[in-house]
């Protein structure tokens, strides 16, 4: 059984992944997987490319593991637990990890407009979890509940980050049109 831990960059999936490998969980990020099995197919402005598909051919399927990374929920998993975070927030979070504005302003519209969640949505098991006001290790009791069987608080479709920032889209959609 697979667990997929997905979402937008800077939303927090290797901190909560970490968390949980130390309560216990095997834990893998797609990453590392793609370099173990060979996987890996280039590069592009310093990220590594995934051949997303091949690695989902050939990863190992028996026993229980959670695949971190932002590409997890293209390799079949059993469950797909998106972490979703505030656009506002995000912003924060994705400042602290050093980025150029440009990388950081795509990642926000990528949030904003539910592009992993839409992604995901072949999974058949598929959760998000609002980490906006939690701490990493709320998060991973969160993922932890979702994995129990506890899904009820975490069905997708509830987070609307475009409804929270209303006015400033009224204002953009009023320039348009
Ligand atoms: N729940 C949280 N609350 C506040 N800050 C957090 C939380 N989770 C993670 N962070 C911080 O946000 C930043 C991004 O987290 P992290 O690197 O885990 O994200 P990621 O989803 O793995 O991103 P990437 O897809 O780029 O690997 C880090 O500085 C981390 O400490
Ligand atoms: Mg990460």
């Amino acid at each position: 059984m697979i667990v997929a831990l997905t979402g937008t960059p800077g939303v927090g999936k290797s901190t909560v992944a970490k968390i949980l490998r130390q309560r216990g969980y095997e834990v893998e990020s797609v990453s590392e997987l793609a370099e173990k099995l060979d996987c890996i197919i280039g590069e592009e402005r310093g990220s590594r490319i995934v051949d997303i598909n091949s690695l989902a051919d050939k990863i190992e399927r028996e026993g229980f593991r959670i695949i971190e990374g932002h590409l997890s929920h293209h390799l079949n998993p059993d469950i797909a637990v998106v972490l979703r975070c505030n656009p506002k927030i995000l912003k924060k979070r994705l400042s602290r990890k050093g980025w150029a504005e440009e990388k950081i302003l795509e990642n926000l519209e990528a949030e904003i407009t539910d592009v992993i969640l839409m992604e995901a949505m072949d999974v058949k098991n598929i959760y998000e979890i609002d980490t906006s006001r939690m701490g990493a290790e709320e998060v991973a009791n969160a993922v932890d509940r979702i994995i129990n069987g506890d899904t009820d608080n975490f069905t997708p479709g509830k987070i609307d980050w475009i409804f929270d920032i209303g006015d400033e889209i009224g204002d953009l959609i009023r320039r348009f049109f």
